[in-house]
């Protein structure tokens, strides 16, 4: 028995070495951690347990039939994070550049299997040259099995990939398919063909990380949610993402003891909204006033800053908050800020996140660029993603909702539980100037002082509209509240939803806007 431990002790240090000391010490020059470090960083101590630890793969081309390394490239397994558990895989550069061939695939697809049948989130650590070119088509088959099941397992159990190195070409898909992308600055990039390709085909000169870096995919693109200073950094991201998240689409979100007070009065709300209507302020410092302890953490922070999206806590129960954001494009919805609210409702309601809206929205931004975009069908997103909801849905009008845009963000005509506005609210067509040049145009321009007669008229226009008291009467509005109520007022309404129920008709899929 003694020679048998031996040989499996071996092995297991074998395994635990990857691709070996010289490419561990290149990997830690590169200013990156091993794949196995990465796991220590993530999981509660002593909770890894791996799997597939001695998989190899079975290539017999291009010299690979030599070399064959204890787990392939890939360390997979399961273990807690803040004592829930999660499955991992971290992709190991140390090994043939961490590219994937079928044995990894393979490893990939069982931890999500195991995950989607005891309903726990995947976490993927990237750091990869893509397709193992000797492997052929058999690593492109291996990576369409993992987005198969990136697919079927979204909306059931959540998926969160962090990106630590490259990650090229058809492989940026599995991330993609994610619920979250994490990336860190300077080391991580994802792309579809990288620089070289490109100067090739369009001559255009690009460096990798302006093509694919960090700060590309969260300002540019929108590809990605976060982008960390560094890798540790990111997986503190990642674990100040996961309480607000439940396990699996059939459980609640995990409920946090405030220390905040329930009944706490924000009083500086109340002075929070300028005079003058068309000045910005910043939607987060609404929120911060609002939620527990001021703890707003933001998702998509760099991208689409017209709209503010990202999780908080009302008395403990984490929430979903979506705000326009008057300090950026006036907090008008373009494309992307559809874009970026719609996928962050579709979330929170297939995790059963409640929803609390707070809304200063002039409108849909106007121009060329945006019809040309397909605003019409992108905008749609946001919509339909607020109509299909059916988790709890609070909002808060705190000034501007004109036009179509009071429809789409939350309004109590598209089933939002509980709508409060603030006295500051403006609920109408459009704007007062707008408004006034197209319904009076002709009395304007017959008027004998056609600017005296626009000003009288456009003053009517504001006293008559520009309040919360029309849908108040109607019953649009459930209650005009004062803002430093808000808080209390948000709380009640919520824990009185948290059972809500509302089935819709059965369908197999509906057929959002894309
Ligand atoms: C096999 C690979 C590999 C790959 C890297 N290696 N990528 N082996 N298949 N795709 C190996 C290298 O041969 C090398 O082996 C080791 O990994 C480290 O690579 P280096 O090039 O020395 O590292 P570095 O200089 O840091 O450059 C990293 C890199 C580069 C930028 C990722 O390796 C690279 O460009 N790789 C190819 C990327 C690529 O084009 N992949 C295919 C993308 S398309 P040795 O033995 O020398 O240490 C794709 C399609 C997926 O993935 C489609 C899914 C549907």
């Amino acid at each position: 028995m003694d020679d048998k431990l031996k040989i499996l002790r071996q092995k297991r240090s074998e395994a635990l070495l990857g691709g070996g000391k010289d490419k561990i010490a290149k990997q830690h020059e590169q200013g990156k951690l091993t794949a196995r470090e990465r796991i220590d960083l993530l999981l509660d101590k002593g909770s890894f347990h791996e799997l597939d630890a001695f998989v190899v793969h079975q290539c017999d081309h291009f010299g690979l039939e030599d070399k064959k390394i204890l787990g392939d490239g890939v360390v997979t397994g399961y273990g807690t994070v803040q004592g829930r558990l999660v499955y991992v895989f971290s992709q190991d550069f140390s090994v043939f550049g961490g590219s994937l061939g079928e044995a990894f695939a393979n490893k990939i697809c069982k931890v999500m299997d195991l995950a989607m049948k005891v309903g726990a989130p995947v976490i993927g650590l990237n750091d990869s040259g893509g397709a193992r070119i000797q492997e052929g088509v058999v690593s492109l088959g291996g990576y369409a099995e993992i987005f198969f099941r990136n697919t079927v397992a979204s909306g059931v159990v959540p998926q969160i990939s962090v990106v630590m190195g490259p990650c090229a070409g058809g492989a940026v898909y599995s991330p993609a398919l994610t619920d979250f992308i994490i990336m860190v600055k300077n080391t991580s990039h994802m792309f579809i063909t990288g620089p070289e390709v490109i100067k090739s085909v369009t001559n255009e000169e690009v460096t990798f990380e302006k093509l694919g870096g960090a700060m590309t995919h969260n300002t540019l693109s929108g590809v990605a949610h976060f982008a960390a200073d560094d890798e540790k950094q990111s997986i503190a991201i990642l674990k100040k993402l996961l309480p607000y998240i439940p396990s699996n689409n059939v459980e609640e979100p995990p409920y946090a003891k405030p220390k905040d007070k329930p009944d706490r009065m924000e009083k500086g709300l109340v002075d929070i909204i300028p005079s003058d209507t068309n000045k910005p302020y910043d939607m987060r410092d609404v929120i911060k006033g609002i939620v527990d302890d001021g703890d707003f953490f933001e998702v998509h922070q760099g991208w689409a800053k017209n709209i503010v999206v990202g999780f908080a806590r009302l008395n403990g129960h984490a929430v979903g908050v979506v705000g326009n954001q008057p300090a950026f494009l006036a907090g008008c919805l373009d494309i992307n800020a559809s874009t970026k609210g719609g996928r962050f409702v579709r979330f929170c309601d297939a995790f059963n996140i409640p929803l609390v809206t707070f809304v200063d929205v002039p409108g849909f931004l106007p121009g060329t660029a945006q019809e040309y975009g397909g605003i019409i069908r992108n905008g749609a997103k946001l919509l339909y993603a607020y109509c299909e909801a059916t988790v709890p849905k609070l909002t808060v009008i705190t000034r501007k909702a004109y036009g179509g845009a009071y429809d789409v963000m939350c309004s109590k005509h598209i089933r939002a539980d509980m709508n409060f506005a603030w006295p500051s609210a403006e609920i109408a067509v459009m704007g007062p100037e707008g408004a006034v040049n197209i319904i009076f145009k002709k009395d304007i321009a017959e008027s004998k002082d056609p600017e005296a007669t626009r000003k009288k008229l456009v003053a009517e226009y504001e006293e008559k509209f520009e309040n919360p008291y029309i849908a108040a009467e109607r019953g649009y509005i459930d209650e005009v509240i004062e803002p430093q109520e808000t808080r209390p007022r948000l709380i009640t309404a919520l824990e009185t939803l948290l059972n809500k129920r509302e089935v819709r008709p059965p369908k197999k899929h509906g057929n959002i806007p894309l």
